[in-house]
């Protein structure tokens, strides 16, 4: 697939570390095919992570990313979804390789800075959540 979805969280946006991080995403060689500046409702993101329902930190999680704005991003290169998880590094930012955005810009193992998604499948359903048709150049 040549397509992945992409959030910067709300730890990042708060810190300012927008532009940074996309000028990472840009210089490894992705394209923004969309990009805005939202904030999810607790209801949205708890849709959003529907399928961590059962996992401890689900409340936190949701509390923790309607928190503050987020900037919600749909990005082109090849093999996308696989060299974009690349990127950002582990989940636990103690555990992310150096040099990752998660390495450099994650405060704790939920305010992690960015999401990427796990599949093609699950990047374009993420990527309709955020955007409609037209909107996805
Ligand atoms: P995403 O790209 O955001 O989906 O992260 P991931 O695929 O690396 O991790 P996963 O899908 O397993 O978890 C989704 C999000 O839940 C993580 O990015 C964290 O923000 C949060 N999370 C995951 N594990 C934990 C945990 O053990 N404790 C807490 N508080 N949050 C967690
Ligand atoms: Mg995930």
């Amino acid at each position: 697939g040549n397509r992945t979805f992409t959030m910067i969280k709300p730890d990042a946006v708060g810190a300012n570390n927008t532009g940074a991080i996309t000028k990472m995403i840009e210089e490894a060689g992705f394209r923004i095919v969309a990009m805005k500046k939202t904030q999810l409702t607790k209801e949205r993101a708890g849709q959003f992570y529907a399928i961590h329902k059962e996992r401890p930190f689900y409340k936190d999680l949701c509390d923790y990313m309607s928190s503050g704005p987020i900037v919600p991003m749909i990005l082109e290169k090849a093999n996308a979804v696989e060299d974009f998880r690349k990127l950002i590094g582990a989940t636990d930012p103690k555990k992310a390789e150096p040099g990752t955005i998660r390495n450099l810009f994650a405060k704790s193992i939920e305010a992690n800075a960015i999401h990427g998604s796990d599949s093609d499948v699950n990047a374009d359903i993420e990527g309709s959540f955020f955007f409609a048709g037209q909107e996805k150049y």
